[in-house]
């Protein structure tokens, strides 16, 4: 029996999951907690079972690339049609894109990414402070959001910082090691965010700001995970299969890789692009578009080496008050009629919320 399988055995035997799992959680130093114990084995509440990591773990041969595209030059119209267009082929193909010369300053970027590491490798009593599962707190420090749900549990820590409610965040909440250029970056991508979502509509047909008028923008969450170098990545993820269930995600990822993207059902590696954002389209997105747009399963593989650091900035839409969100009526037809119930937001993410990442939440609204 190879190393492999016998790892794949012994995490299939009876064992006390829920004993392990809560003493993990106990410790409140996340999984950098257990690789900075100078661990060469994982513990078995992160390893897959291997039917899964079978099918997970296949990486793609084909060459394909998740489309590049240059936001540069937008001001000018025949530019910004060709980005509408590129745009549109991209979230209705693929649901995922990078953006180059998207205009947030590179020392912005490496700014986030640095405070991001600075956060996670701050004296771990500092950090234990900010450690929560108390979903109404703005800002928390966790490791697996769905540590309880979940069957396996995901290589990978994060720091959250929630606007859901509010709409803001008071800088003096945001942990002092990185306030300044996190505070920074949310004022970036969110102006960013608004471009996208003004291209966004114009792709689907609609007036620039109708995206922007549904407060589309609203109810941002940013998250700064660290996943950890793992002594076993064959045996774990950094990240498990899902889709967001936001309306868009803008990702800042550094140069280590990992991230993925089911495309015709085959995982395309999203390769680091430097000074690049990723973009990808979610759920709810998509119940707008009426299935124009396609929300993607994305991934993030373990790696041998590391951290890897990564930056998604949600955009969840309005939590504010209760707004009724649906497939957008002047994209309905009688030949191209709803395929989704009408949702609020809050309803929305609670539901996703209260499952393992993975499982989508686009099926409980299908029509
Ligand atoms: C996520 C996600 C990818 C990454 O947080 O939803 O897909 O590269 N993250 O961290
Ligand atoms: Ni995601």
């Amino acid at each position: 029996m190879s190393r492999n399988e016998e790892f794949q055995v012994e995490s299939t035997m009876d064992y006390d999951r829920s004993k392990e799992v809560k003493a993990f959680d106990d410790t409140k130093s996340g999984v950098k907690g257990l690789v900075d114990t100078g661990i060469m084995e994982i513990p078995r509440i992160f390893i897959r079972p291997s039917d899964e990591l079978v099918e997970e773990l296949t990486r793609s041969k084909s060459g394909l690339h998740c489309p590049v595209i240059d936001l540069s030059g937008i001001e000018v119209q025949d530019r910004r049609k060709k980005v509408v267009d590129e745009i549109r082929e991209a979230s209705e193909k693929w649901g995922f894109f990078q953006l180059i010369n998207h205009g947030i300053p590179s020392s912005v970027l490496e700014g986030m990414l640095d405070g991001t590491r600075k956060f996670h490798e701050q004296d771990s009593e500092l950090k234990k402070e900010y450690y929560s599962r108390d979903k109404t707190r703005s800002v928390r420090y966790e490791s697996n959001y769905d540590l309880y749900e979940s069957k396996t549990a995901n290589w990978r820590d994060t720091l959250n910082i929630s606007m859901l409610i509010s709409g803001h965040i008071e800088p003096e909440e945001i942990p002092a090691v990185f306030r300044s250029v996190t505070v920074e970056y949310i004022n970036h991508v969110t102006k960013l965010g608004e471009t996208i979502f003004s291209i966004l509509s114009e792709a689907l047909g609609l007036k620039p700001d109708h995206l922007k008028d549904m407060e589309c923008t609203k109810g941002r969450s940013v998250l700064c995970h660290y996943y950890p170098a793992c002594p076993q990545p064959e045996l774990t993820l950094g990240a498990a299969k899902h889709t967001d269930p936001s309306f868009l995600t803008i990702l800042l990822q550094d140069q280590i890789g990992g991230l993925q993207v089911l495309h015709n059902n085959q995982w395309i590696d999203v390769e680091p692009v430097a000074e690049a954002l990723v973009v990808n389209i979610g759920e709810a997105l998509q119940i707008l578009s009426n299935d124009k747009f396609v929300s993607a399963n994305h991934r993030v593989l373990a790696n041998g080496v590391g951290p890897r650091m990564s930056v998604p900035c949600f955009f969840n839409g309005c939590f504010a008050h209760p707004k009724i969100y649906g497939p957008i009526k002047d994209l309905i037809s009688e030949e191209n009629p709803p395929l989704y119930k009408e949702f609020t937001v809050t309803d929305y993410i609670a539901k996703f919320m209260s499952k393992p990442l993975g499982t989508s939440a686009l099926d409980l609204f299908r029509l």
